[in-house]
């Protein structure tokens, strides 16, 4: 099985196919971002960087049996400001997405993103792909909550109904870090709609059986991936970040800190993908 994953990330896809006991013989992938293609370099030295996807070169590549990914959604996702749906500056990247595809034409293909997005904006995309999208909450393959649609001609089984693990579970006893005080007066102050920043959408409450989402946003001077535990105020580690993601730990121990968070918001959570992927069958 030849593979293209655009939009590649930190190749969460090809952590997938393993884990979904596919294997394949080449992984081309097209990514831009230095340090994810270097998490994707240092667990897959295999993987064949094509880069930017504006300027794949898509004669010099075989047969592609699967084509996967998921372009940017700063503009579909109501979690973030930046609005402005498929025409949006980052979003608009899906129609290259859709180019590539009707260009490719393979066996299979996998399209991922949010979803919170405009119905408007989940129709064009149904109407380029010829195929429903399916969503799917993570909670059911890990401990958090993480709603995205999927695209894709790949035959499924039934989702689970229910995924044991629980956010609790998850979490590390120690080696975290508590909010710093000025971290504590920034979430304490209301915004002006009068409303406390803990009570903020992606705020993690370790009572409660899932986390929320990881998101990528990381901005300076905002407190990131904050956990309340009982009385601590504290951030998730990277590792339970990874946890999350059912991605393995240890995997983005190449890159600092705020990059390995950056990069675990943009991914895929593993256990979703490795079963959308379950019943490709490439046989000759
Ligand atoms: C939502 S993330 C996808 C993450 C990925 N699914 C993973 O497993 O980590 C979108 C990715 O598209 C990449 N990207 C943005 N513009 C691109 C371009 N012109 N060509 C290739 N990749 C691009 C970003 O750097 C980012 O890593």
């Amino acid at each position: 099985m030849k593979v293209l994953s655009l939009f590649d990330g930190m190749s969460c896809g090809q952590i997938a196919l393993n884990r979904a006991g596919k294997p394949y013989d080449k992984y081309f992938a097209s990514e831009i971002d230095d340090k994810a293609i270097s998490v994707t370099m240092d667990n897959f030295p295999a993987t064949v960087q094509v880069g930017d996807i504006m300027t794949i070169d898509l004669e010099k590549l075989p047969k592609i049996h699967l084509l996967m990914g998921g372009s940017p959604c700063q503009n579909l996702s109501i979690g973030n400001n930046a609005g402005g749906g498929l025409e949006g500056e980052k979003s608009k990247l899906f129609y290259i997405y859709a180019d590539v595809f009707r260009k490719v034409q393979p066996v299979y293909f996998l399209y991922e993103n949010v979803a919170s997005m405009k119905d408007k904006d989940r129709d064009i995309i149904t109407s380029v792909l010829g195929v429903n999208p399916i969503e799917v909450c993570s909670s059911l393959f890990s401990a958090q909550t993480r709603k995205r649609y999927y695209w894709t001609n790949i035959p499924q089984s039934p989702l689970p109904v229910h995924c044991e693990v629980k956010f609790r579970d998850i979490l590390q006893t120690d080696g975290y870090t508590l909010l710093s005080d000025k971290a504590i007066q920034y979430m304490n102050r209301k915004t002006k709609n009068g409303v406390s920043r803990w009570s903020f959408g992606y705020i993690h409450n370790a009572d409660k059986p899932k986390s929320q989402t990881l998101i990528a946003n990381i901005r300076k001077g905002v407190p990131y991936n904050v956990c309340i535990d009982g009385d601590k105020f504290r951030h998730l580690t990277v590792a339970e970040c990874e946890r999350l993601q059912t991605v393995p730990e240890g995997y983005t121990k190449s890159v600092n800190k705020t990059a390995a968070y950056e990069m675990l918001g943009n991914g895929w959570n593993i256990n979703t993908i490795a079963h959308l992927l379950s019943n490709i069958s490439i046989t000759g």
